[in-house]
């Protein structure tokens, strides 16, 4: 395949910028499972926006930069705020139906770490409404073609280029992708590629993520040598449904800190409030303090969950929250009367591949945009409900980039260089040598391995004894899935199993690195923040 975009990822990073991009060309989305499959179809609170009247774009700023830990880059904050009600008018625009109130005014729902009510939702199913507004777009648009069940295996650079047209600046030339269902390995070649593969909430036992969220972007571009930053900083979401046990690629379910926001307070098994202790905003801290509060207190109780109590809303919880409703009437749980069992659970890459203002990664013609990218808005930890907002902002960055580029004559005319003179000198994929895998118990073992080494030791609560621990033990996987990759056949849970380890090497390693305690990264050993030595990203590349 040939296209003039490339957009690895249909959530709401890639479909924002596959509709922008079509008025310049030909657009492909690939995307791993079912085109929503995505985090963003199960996002629940909203998207942060400045528009109540009591509220501002300082105020919006304050509590992005308060929450990030002093590790946000003011201009990137300031500009997702700026641009934020635009991009609300824009989904309104494209069919995204946000819950409004009986005036036709948009309602406004609260999250921890705001000052103001600023969370513009479609009920509590915010993520499922703009993926179907926007892949309904998609389905009217003739320039964009979407392939589901296509993986994206690696970026094609310099390396995958026969050695006599090799140039000398890195450029992204496409990628190798596995097309699931044929079982080939194709080339896609393209003149701009983006990286739009969300989280890695997977690598983790206990995640909101779903299953697709594996981290691939992230190791991807770093097996590509891009820079990656800030990736110690994973968000634990406070609030997930307690099960007692979970399957290893299942999601756990979230309960939205909306929820909070509309007066549900958190309590310990005993039915005490404890979050006093902890922080004057007590259940509405933001999601690091909170997660941590409820994993010391569990860590004291030995309690597997504490509650979340939903009777300060009453009775209108059922309307305003239908769908966590139905899920917890499900397990038996009446959220009209009963309390919810809930416990923290692996939910947002704060970090990832670092971009400019404009989504360009440190790779010639290579974007990456959404949750995989590393901008600068979220700092050591992301203020509820900014990233959805962000994930827009910033495909029309990209979108506003290639336009002012294609502008001059001398891009234009590179822009239309003949693709299938790059396709025919880009290495194609070989598989000789390997074999189909003939014990798949090595996918389950080793996953559930990484799982529980990042989960034990890497979680909310650090110290330098369980981070060594963990990069010994990660080492060894790693060695051993490199040499089990080299001689196997590609599959889904092969490649996802290389990006797994390959990401929990980067947190595990970017989180020795940072001999502090700051945002979402605690260490034991260092409880107190550093500005003198840490006030700086920590910035992980390829050798
Ligand atoms: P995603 O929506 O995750 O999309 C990634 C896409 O890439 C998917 O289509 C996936 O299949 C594809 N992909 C991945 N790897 C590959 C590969 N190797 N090859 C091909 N395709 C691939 N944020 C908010 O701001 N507000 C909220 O209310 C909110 N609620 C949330 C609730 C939950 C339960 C979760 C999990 C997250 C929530 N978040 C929320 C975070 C937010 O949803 C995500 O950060 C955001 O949706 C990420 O969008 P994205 O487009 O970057 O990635
Ligand atoms: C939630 O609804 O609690 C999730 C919001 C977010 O992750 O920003």
């Amino acid at each position: 395949m040939r296209t003039d975009f490339l957009i690895i990822g249909s959530g709401i990073a890639g479909l924002s910028l596959a509709l922008r991009l079509s008025k310049f060309g030909k657009v492909i989305v690939i995307t791993k499972k079912r085109k929503a499959e995505s985090n963003t179809n199960y996002a629940q609170g909203g998207i942060a926006s400045v528009l109540g009247t009591d509220d501002n774009f300082d105020l919006h700023i304050k509590d992005t930069m308060d929450c990030g830990g002093g590790l946000c880059s003011l201009e990137a904050v300031k500009k997702i705020v700026a641009d934020g009600p635009n991009i609300i008018y824009d989904l309104l625009e494209q069919g995204v139906r946000f819950t409004k109130d009986s005036k036709g005014k948009l309602k406004l729902g609260k999250e921890g770490g705001h000052s103001r009510s600023r969370i513009v939702h479609a009920k509590d199913l915010t993520g499922k409404e703009i993926e179907r507004a926007l892949l309904y777009g998609i389905s009217k648009n003739k320039n964009i073609k979407i392939h589901e069940y296509f993986f994206s295996i690696d970026l094609l650079t310099n390396k995958n280029i026969q050695n006599k047209i090799r140039k000398k600046d890195k450029s992204c030339y496409g990628i190798y992708a596995l097309n699931v269902k044929s079982n080939k390995v194709e080339k896609i070649i393209s003149r701009k590629t983006i990286i739009a593969t969300g989280g890695l909430g997977q690598v983790y036992l206990h995640t909101t993520n779903p299953a697709i969220a594996t981290g691939d972007g992230f190791a991807m571009g770093y097996r590509a040598g891009c820079e990656l930053s800030n990736m110690e900083f994973v968000q634990f979401h406070p609030t997930s449904l307690y099960e007692s046990e979970v399957d290893i690629d299942s999601q756990v379910f979230l309960i939205s800190e909306a929820v909070r926001g509309a007066g549900a307070v958190l309590r310990l098994k005993s039915g005490k409030e404890f979050m006093h202790k902890y922080d004057k905003r007590k259940s509405l801290a933001p999601r690091d303090i909170v997660a941590r509060a409820i994993d010391s207190e569990l860590k004291k109780s030995g309690d597997p969950f504490v509650y979340l109590d939903c009777s300060p809303i009453g009775k209108k919880v059922k309307n305003e929250f239908p769908h966590i409703y139905k899920k917890c009437f499900e397990r038996g749980i009446d959220i009209t009367k009963d309390m919810i069992p809930v416990v923290p659970a692996a939910h947002y890459a704060c970090g990832g591949i670092k971009t400019d203002l404009e989504g360009k990664t440190n790779i010639k013609n290579l974007f990456a945009c959404g949750e995989v990218a590393m901008t600068g808005v979220h700092g050591a930890n992301r203020l509820a409900s900014n990233s959805l907002l962000e994930a827009v902002v910033f495909a029309d960055s990209i979108y506003n980039s290639i336009a002012k580029e294609l502008k001059t004559s001398k891009v234009r005319k590179s822009f239309n260089t003949n693709l299938k003179l790059i396709e025919d000198s880009i290495l194609n994929w070989t598989d000789d040598g390997t074999e189909n895998a003939e014990e798949k118990i090595y996918f389950s073992h080793d996953k559930r391995e990484i799982k529980e080494i990042m989960s034990d030791y890497v979680g909310i609560v650090r110290s330098i004894s369980r981070l060594e621990r963990a990069m010994r033990r990660s080492k060894m996987l790693r060695e051993e899935i490199k040499e089990f990759y080299d001689r196997t056949k590609v599959s889904v849970e092969l490649l996802e199993l290389r990006n797994l380890v390959t990401v929990s090497y980067i947190i595990i390693k970017s989180a020795m690195k940072r001999k502090e305690s700051r945002g979402l990264h605690y260490m034991l050993d260092f409880p107190e923040r550093d500005d003198k030595t840490y006030l700086n990203e920590i910035n992980f590349k390829k050798k």
